[in-house]
C-alpha cells in the first residue's frame, strides 16, 4: 500500500503529519475549554454555591492566554531565542490550563475578621501558605496550581502519548509556567524601594501602609517560582496572570479588582443579594458596616498592590533593550491604573467621612453605616 492510498484526502505526508498535529492540539484545547466552562461558566441549572466565580470565569484564562501570546509574539518579533514554536505552545497551553482547579473553603468563624471570606488552596511542590498547608495535608490534596498541572499533564498523556506535539520540552515549560502563577503574600507587607512611591509627581503615601520602621509598604503578591532564570514562556504566563494592571485600562482594572473582592467574599455577596440593605435590626446594621469596611479595606490596598506588580514586572522583564521598550509600550497602563485606584480611595472618603469601625457599629453610627454601605456597594456594581 503506497502513501497515496493511505492519504485518502490526497494530501502529502508532510501535510498529513501537520494535520495530525493540529488534531492533537485542537483535542487538548477543546478538553481544557470544556472543563473551564463546565467549572467556571454560567449554567442555568447550577446551584448558588457553584456559580460564585466572579473573577475566575472562563474569560480569565482566555485573557491570560491572549496576554501571554502577545508577549511571546513581541519577543519573536524582537528576535528572542526562547520564543520558538514550542515555547509559544507551552505558554499558550499553560495559560489556558493554569486555573483548571480552584478549590477553596469559606472561613466560618464569626469572631475572625475574615469570617465568610474564602481561602483558596494555593500551593506548589509542598509550598503553600501555612494555614492552607494544614488543610492540604488533612485532605491529602495538592495546591490548586499543582493540581491544575496534574490535570493538564494527564490530558496531554491521553491525547498525545507519543509526545509528537507536546514534547518533553513543551511539557516542562508549561509545568514551570503554571508553577509560576502560584502567589505568595509576604507579611508584614514589604517596603517599597526609595523613589517608587511618587508617580507623575503625585505622592502615593496616603494610599500605602507603613512598616514598623515608618517606611511605605504595600500588599505584594510574589510569584516565588518566577525567577530571573525563568524562560520567557514562564514570564509570559506569570505576568499574563498577575500583572494585568499594566495592560488593561482603568475601567477594566477596577472591574477585575471588584470581581476578585466578590469572589473572595461570598458571605457578604449573599447578604447583599438577600437585601440586607433593607434590614435595620442591630445585627444587620453591624453587618452592613462590616461589608462597607471590607470594601474600603480592599480598595485601599489596590494602589500598593499594583505598584508592587509594576516593580516586579520590570524586575523580571528579560530580553534586549528593544524588547523591553516594546513591552513597556504594551504594559503602559501601570501608572494610570495606580493613580485611578488612588483617586477611587479618595472618592470613597468623600462619600462620607471615614470614622472608626466601632463608630459605625454603635447606635449613633447606624445611619452613616447604612449610607456608607449603600455607596460602597453601588460603587462596586452590586445591586441594592
Ligand atoms: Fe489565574
Amino acid at each position: 500500500m503506497n502513501q497515496e492510498v493511505i492519504n485518502t484526502d490526497n494530501r502529502s505526508p508532510k501535510e498529513s503529519s501537520d494535520g495530525d498535529r493540529e488534531k492533537i492540539k485542537s483535542a487538548v484545547e477543546r478538553e481544557i475549554s470544556e472543563r473551564v466552562h463546565d467549572r467556571f461558566g454560567d449554567h442555568p441549572d447550577r446551584g448558588p454555591e457553584r456559580s460564585r466565580f466572579f473573577f475566575h470565569r472562563p474569560e480569565h484564562p482566555a485573557a491570560v492566554r491572549e496576554r501571554a501570546w502577545r508577549i511571546m509574539k513581541l519577543a519573536r518579533e524582537h528576535g528572542m531565542d526562547d520564543a520558538d514554536d514550542e515555547a509559544v505552545l507551552a505558554a499558550d497551553t499553560a495559560a489556558q490550563a493554569h486555573d483548571l482547579v480552584i478549590r477553596f473553603h469559606e472561613i466560618n468563624d464569626s469572631v475572625s475578621p475574615r469570617h465568610g471570606e474564602i481561602d483558596r488552596y494555593r500551593g506548589w511542590g509542598g509550598r503553600a501558605p501555612e494555614a492552607i498547608r494544614t488543610v492540604l495535608n488533612e485532605r491529602s490534596i495538592k495546591g490548586n496550581e499543582e493540581a491544575s498541572w496534574d490535570e493538564l499533564e494527564k490530558m496531554l498523556d491521553d491525547h498525545d502519548p507519543e509526545k509528537k506535539v507536546y514534547t518533553d520540552r513543551v511539557r516542562n515549560l508549561a509545568k514551570k509556567a503554571i508553577a509560576a502563577t502560584y502567589p505568595e503574600v509576604p507579611f508584614p507587607f514589604p517596603a517599597f524601594p526609595e523613589g517608587a512611591t511618587v508617580i507623575e509627581g503625585r505622592d502615593l503615601a496616603p494610599y500605602l501602609f507603613r512598616t514598623n520602621d515608618g517606611l511605605l509598604a504595600g500588599l505584594k503578591f510574589d510569584q516565588p517560582e518566577l525567577t530571573d532564570e525563568s524562560p520567557l514562556a514562564v514570564f509570559a504566563v506569570a505576568m499574563g496572570d498577575l500583572a494585568y494592571g499594566g495592560v488593561v485600562d482603568a475601567e477594566s482594572f477596577k472591574e477585575h479588582g471588584d470581581e476578585e473582592w466578590a469572589e473572595t467574599h461570598p458571605r457578604m455577596i449573599r447578604e447583599i443579594e438577600a437585601d440586607i440593605a433593607e434590614k435595620n435590626d442591630e445585627a444587620s446594621i453591624k453587618e452592613k458596616a462590616r461589608i462597607a469596611a471590607s470594601i474600603i479595606g480592599w480598595q485601599s490596598a489596590q494602589p500598593g498592590f499594583l505598584l508592587w506588580q509594576k516593580i516586579r514586572f520590570y524586575e523580571h522583564l528579560p530580553g534586549s533593550s528593544n524588547f523591553k521598550t516594546a513591552m513597556s509600550a504594551e504594559y503602559r497602563h501601570f501608572d494610570e491604573n495606580i493613580l485611578a485606584a488612588a483617586d477611587r480611595v479618595e472618592a470613597f472618603k468623600k462619600f462620607i467621612p471615614l470614622k472608626d469601625a466601632v463608630f459605625y457599629t454603635s447606635p449613633e453610627g447606624a445611619y452613616e453605616a447604612d449610607q456608607l454601605f449603600r455607596n460602597m456597594v453601588r460603587e462596586m456594581h452590586c445591586s441594592v
